[in-house]
């Protein structure tokens, strides 16, 4: 029989199966998949932070773990919304597993009083909605896709010879001053780092997304970094002009557990400094920064929206490829909607 139940974070054997059915599930058929580490999960859910409730649910048939879900409740903003991951090795799928872990979450959800799901799909080039397994099971209940991203990837050690040329085809920087830092946020650069956040949480097209874009300050910052940095080392350059007026920031996160795949997370070149390959300076700096604290071969991955002309031109000079598209579907439940 199938049966459907959380799994306690604390069972290192329970957790570990949910760990294995997710990750054998989520990298089937992907070239470059990026997959939190065991490690990061477990403290994730061990030690739950206070803006996201997350929970390990597994689906199991004769004791074996056949499915895996991750069910994130947003805590602070986003109260009506609940995120999925369902995620069913090759061998066990065609069979009901994901259609089971769905109605454990529809039921959670309405118990939560929450309507909206949102879940991601990584869908690689050569497949589309309709013949790529995830997304043709998100259609058929109702989800649909609402925001795009390019997902690119380019090798690690990164090649010295583009760098090189990137350095001497972009003009100096002239009125901006690039601070970086590996770790935590330095106490005196929390408040500028915590204004860039929130511009770029206004800044990020989310398409048709149920999302609120939420502010940060400087106790926001600091809690979230000492969390990070339990399982990532964030490399960061923050740009300023020579008044001290934030301009823009990019962030790396190398990840402890799995230091192949580096993550190029956000990069943000507010409005008016837009124009003077702040974008290009920045990344140039952290790459530096990641030439100190990285060695391994594997890859760096980034996610652009297609739409975002300025920010794929930055990617195709740095040598990145695309990979897949990254697609974030969204449903509202009518059974819950208006609770
Ligand atoms: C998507 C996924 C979770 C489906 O798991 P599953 O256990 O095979 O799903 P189910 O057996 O419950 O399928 C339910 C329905 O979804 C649709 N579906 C699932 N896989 C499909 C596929 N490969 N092609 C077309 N339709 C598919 C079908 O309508 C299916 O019903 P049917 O088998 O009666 O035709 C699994 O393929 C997977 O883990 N993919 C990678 C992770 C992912 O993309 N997850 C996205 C959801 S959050």
């Amino acid at each position: 029989m199938l049966t459907v139940a959380e799994v306690d974070p604390f069972d290192e054997r329970a957790f570990g199966d949910w760990y294995d059915a997710l990750r054998a599930g989520a990298a089937a058929d992907r070239e470059a998949p990026v997959i939190s580490t065991l490690e990061a999960l477990t403290f994730s859910l061990r030690n739950p932070g206070e803006r996201l409730r997350r929970l390990a649910v597994a689906a199991t048939q004769n004791g074996e773990t056949v499915g895996a879900m991750l069910f994130e409740l947003p805590l602070v903003d986003d109260l009506s919304n609940v995120m999925v991951e369902i995620d069913v090795p090759p061998a066990h799928r065609r069979k009901g597993v994901a259609t089971a872990l769905w109605a454990w979450a529809a039921e959670r959800a309405a118990a939560e009083q929450r309507s909206i799901f949102q879940t991601e799909i990584n869908i690689p080039s050569g497949f589309d909605l309709h013949s790529w397994p995830g997304a043709a099971f998100a259609t058929k209940l109702g989800f649909a896709s609402e925001n795009t991203e390019d997902h690119f990837v380019t090798p690690l050690p990164f090649d010295p010879a583009t760098i090189s040329l990137l350095k001497a085809n972009t003009s100096a920087l002239a009125s901006y001053r690039l601070i970086s830092w590996a770790g935590q946020c330095p106490e005196e650069h929390l408040q500028k780092y915590a204004d860039l956040h929130t511009a770029m949480n206004q800044d990020v097209p989310t398409g048709g997304l149920s999302r609120e874009a939420s502010a940060w300050d400087a106790e926001r910052v600091r809690t979230n970094d000492a969390r990070l940095v339990e399982n990532y080392l964030p490399l960061v350059t923050m740009a300023q002009t020579l008044e001290g007026e934030p301009a823009g920031y990019t962030l790396m996160y190398v990840q402890l557990g799995d230091r192949a795949n580096v993550l190029q997370d956000d990069t943000l070149v507010m409005r008016d400094h837009r124009g003077h390959n702040l974008g290009t300076h920045l990344k140039l700096a952290n790459l530096d920064q990641l030439a100190v604290h990285h060695d391994s071969p594997g890859w760096i991955h980034t996610w652009t929206a297609e739409s975002n002309g300025p920010m794929q031109k930055v990617n195709a000079r740095f040598g990145f490829r695309v990979v897949e598209q990254m697609h974030e579907f969204e449903l509202t439940s009518p059974a819950t909607a208006g609770h």
